[in-house]
């Protein structure tokens, strides 16, 4: 069996620098046209000319991958900068509470503090991408126990548009549904495919490991539904995000699915009956939502199994060693 798709956007990936990003961007490209760049790097994306400089060195390791760029809204960036940062680029800033993630010690603890910048981005007329997670609560619930945040923005700026990133719970899925449509989310095929189970119930799925953490079947079942649902806001972003082995060692929470995202995302809607869905997903939805032409290019995605490599260089992929059963061709 063999299907023909636009070829899909990615709406969350973590290219990294140096090395990494040489390794990873070109993996990405593969599959997708565009993808939307988490600022997230070291030091942190912040202004117009790491902006420009990101976006060369992501064009010279992988020139058909079009980069969609992100800044990192961090405490004590002037809100002057936002439009400043729109003009070199960015379509998004990613706002991280302090401590929630990788890279996020340098987040906010109060999300007053960064209202000002809301309040520019809502001028701009750009996307305020979010890491929902409480960093306070119990493992489980910190994103449930973010949602009041959310409401809050939603509340106090009413034409901002803003992401929700890779949702991992029920409680979110009907949050997200509840607001207006200029609220929207991104889904990523390890949430789809995988549970808690897989993570912890037999020896511990490192690779797994990203935050927010995988949950149980019942959040699992509302996620693909959200996926299949139709519903324009829901949209794939794959939170790809590769570490070292040293650093997955020591714990990094991020999971490295570039290369096994697409098969993962064809073999959890086919196994739902909800095939058809998958090109809206992926090439549609998020498009719309960030107002951007569809790609004209195609995609193969063909039911033909394949071994994941072990490990590229020195980062372990999602499924490492596993046979998968669907696999992507960029024509
Ligand atoms: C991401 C990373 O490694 O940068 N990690 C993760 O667990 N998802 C950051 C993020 O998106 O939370
Ligand atoms: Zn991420």
């Amino acid at each position: 069996m063999e299907l023909i798709i636009r070829i899909p956007d990615d709406f969350h990936l973590h290219l990294r620098q140096n090395r990494t990003l040489e390794l990873c961007a070109p993996l990405s490209a593969a599959g997708f046209a565009r993808a939307l760049i988490m600022p997230n790097t070291i030091p942190p994306i912040t202004a117009p000319e790491d902006l420009r400089r990101y976006a060369e060195e992501i064009k010279n390791v992988a020139p058909n991958l079009s980069p969609l760029l992100t800044f990192k809204i961090v405490p004590g960036l002037d809100p002057e900068q936002v439009g400043r940062l729109k003009k070199a680029g960015a379509v998004a800033g990613k706002y991280y509470p302090a401590g929630a993630t990788t890279n996020a010690e340098d987040g906010f603890s109060d999300i007053q503090a960064a209202f000002p910048l809301f309040h520019a981005l809502q001028a701009e007329d750009m996307v305020l991408s979010i890491h929902g997670e409480d960093p306070e609560a119990p493992v489980f619930e910190r994103e449930e126990a973010f949602l009041p945040q959310v409401q809050t923005i939603v509340d106090n700026f009413p034409s901002l548009r803003i992401v929700l990133e890779h949702l991992s719970c029920r409680a979110s899925v009907e949050a997200v549904k509840s607001w207006p449509t200029r609220v929207g989310a991104t889904i990523t095929a390890h949430h789809l495919a995988y549970t808690v189970e897989d993570l912890l119930g037999g020896r511990l799925n490192a690779s797994l490991f990203c935050k927010p953490v995988v949950k149980g079947r019942a959040d699992q079942k509302a996620l693909i539904e959200a996926a299949v649902s139709g519903g324009g806001r829901f949209f794939f972003g794959s939170d790809s995000a590769p570490h070292s082995r040293k650093a997955k060692n020591g714990g990094a929470a991020g999971a490295f699915t570039a290369p096994v995202a697409l098969p993962l995302l064809a073999g959890v809607l086919s196994g739902a009956g909800r095939i058809d869905r998958l090109e809206d997903f992926c090439t549609r939805f998020g498009a719309e939502f960030y107002r951007l032409p569809l790609n004209k290019e195609k995609l193969s995605l063909r039911r033909e199994s394949w071994t994941v490599p072990d490990v590229y260089e020195d980062i372990v992929p999602l499924c490492a060693g596993e046979t998968l059963e669907w696999r992507v061709l960029r024509a």
